[in-house]
């Protein structure tokens, strides 16, 4: 295993995904870890970057500790600067920042770093720089704006790289990072999704024990379906998923998760149909941040209240809440926050923990979504729902312009269930990131047989992006948007006129409201 100590950087859950590529396993803690109190010997040691400059007053620095371990050192950017800090302290200021590419010359071919790595583009993001070579190290690469773009002491394997490998923009950075758990620190390349699935479920037997019992809300989307099988395969029926129908779902929704997880996927399911409460509750309600609150209010009270009724086998309370948490929201939680060195957990339950003393299980937390997919594929979820687009947890009623009322929510999950139907048919679903139907709040004049009509407007949405922070309109053939809007003014009542949003993230969001 290498150790990642984590500086705060933006790219730095992206050095354990980049390591995993290769079947490499690696963990990562605060750079603040105390060496001493590690369970476990790492193999080898990567220091992230980090917004920070190593000689102001307050900024992180690693336990010296570190260099006790015997165990080969990279440090990147402020990793490299934290080094550099350590043995001589030749940081500071660079004359001009430097972000973006460059292109890396290296100087001394022998070093076991740069195996096929020579002068290939490589991503800068620094303001700071070396000024001068640490005590005991010597030039490895430079590039024209970083005459110590990489630096060694070989003697102890401590290696500093001024630019990012872990992100694409370096061409050969996946290399050099092999370069470095592989053949420098000789880890195996043995992490595998199967021996993930494995070790998962041990850990999990050994976490719950013989007789305790887990709950987890399960919504219909992929990574909560992924971790609740994963437990099922863990613990059977001692495990007890929750769906709760909130009446905005999307159409047929209940009917085909009771189909998917019960019927098809065994896992122990409750089912329960709250859309009247839901829905008496968002009446008169148009605010979008209002609509939300309720829904996530009424989901805990909804949910507390049928996991108090759930029977255990030996009468005990329940004792532990599964999350389907991604390591993306994780990232934040485990960073280094500022010079107050406070570091937050995280907790996106939203109260409910803590009401319920709840132990939490995030079986998913190591994950990127695409490993998800990758995990449910080979847990044999369908493949319908392993590449689901994702749904907001507050479904149609932030989707419904306006108030919500069971008449408006049909009308938008009827126009979405149409356009979804003609995404897939179309070979289009997997190219588009996220695709839905929103009802807007006015009324449009149009012409149906000799009937002048006077309703309401369908906008629909299709988006492309990796991470949903920004994202791009989906360009449609006008052929596939034409069958579309005729279908949803022909088969939904209420609908006259149908618009494609074409608006990017930003300005726009994804959602509408
Ligand atoms: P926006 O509209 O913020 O959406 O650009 C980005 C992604 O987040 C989803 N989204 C939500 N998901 N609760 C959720 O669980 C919410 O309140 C919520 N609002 C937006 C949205 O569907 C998109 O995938």
């Amino acid at each position: 295993t290498i150790l990642v100590l984590d500086f705060g950087s933006q790219y730095s859950h992206l050095i354990i995904r980049r390591l995993r590529e290769f079947n490499v396993y690696a963990e990562m803690l605060p750079c603040t870890q105390v060496i001493s109190e590690l369970s476990w010997k790492p193999a080898g040691v990567i220091l992230s970057g980090g917004p920070y400059s190593v000689y102001q007053d307050g900024s992180p620095h690693v336990d010296h500790d570190i260099f006790k371990l015997g165990v080969p050192i990279l440090g990147i950017c402020y990793g490299m600067q934290e080094l550099a800090w350590i043995n001589g302290k030749g940081v500071g200021r660079g004359d001009k920042r430097e972000y973006g590419p460059a292109t890396l010359n290296v100087e001394d071919q022998s070093c076991a770093l740069f195996k096929d790595v020579d002068h290939s583009q490589v991503w800068m993001s620094h303001g700071d720089k070396l000024q001068s070579l640490p005590v005991g190290f010597k030039t490895v690469a430079t590039s024209d704006n970083s005459p110590f773009a990489a630096i060694a002491d070989e003697s102890k394997q401590i290696y500093g790289i001024q630019f990012h490998p872990e992100v694409t923009h370096t061409i050969k950075g996946k290399n050099l990072l092999k370069n470095f758990a592989v053949n420098i620190c000789k880890v195996s390349q043995n992490w595998t999704m199967e021996n993930f699935i494995e070790t998962e479920i041990k850990r999990i037997r050994k976490l719950v024990g013989e007789t305790a019992e887990v709950i987890g809300a399960v919504s219909g989307g992929v990574d909560s379906t992924v971790a609740a099988k994963l437990m099922t395969e863990a613990i059977g029926d001692r495990f007890h998923a929750i769906y709760v129908d909130n009446g905005v779902m999307r159409k047929n929704e209940t009917v085909t998760v009771k189909k998917t997880l019960d019927e098809g996927l065994g896992i122990n399911l409750t089912v329960v149909d709250a859309g009247d409460i839901f829905l008496s509750k968002l009446k008169g309600i148009t605010d979008p941040e209002k609509k939300r609150k309720i829904i996530g209010n009424t989901f805990i009270d909804v949910f507390e209240d049928v996991a108090s009724k759930i029977k255990t086998k030996d009468g005990s309370d329940i004792e532990f809440l599964l999350q389907g948490t991604l390591y993306p929201d994780v990232i934040e939680s485990i960073s280094f926050k500022g010079p107050s060195q406070t570091i937050k957990t995280h907790h996106n339950v939203g109260g409910l923990s803590e009401n319920m003393k709840l132990k939490l299980i995030e079986p998913l937390r190591e994950l990127f979504k695409d490993e998800v997919r990758h995990l449910g594929e080979i847990l044999n979820i369908p493949e319908d729902l392993v590449w689901r687009h994702p749904f907001p947890g507050p479904g149609i009623a932030i989707r419904v312009l306006g108030e919500v009322t069971p008449e408006q929510v049909k009308i938008a999950r009827e126009a979405d269930y149409i356009f979804i139907e003609e995404i897939k048919k179309a070979g289009l679903y997997r190219q588009i990131s996220q695709a839905f139907a929103a009802l807007l709040p006015v009324k449009s004049v149009g012409v149906m047989g000799d009937q002048r009509t006077y309703e309401q407007v369908i906008a629909l949405r299709a988006i492309e992006t990796t991470d949903f922070m920004t994202a791009d309109w989906f360009v449609f053939e006008a052929k596939f948007l034409k069958k579309v809007a005729s279908r949803i003014v022909n088969e939904v009542d209420g609908v006259a006129r149908v618009t494609y949003d074409i608006t990017s993230k930003p300005p726009a969001t994804v959602e509408w409201e």
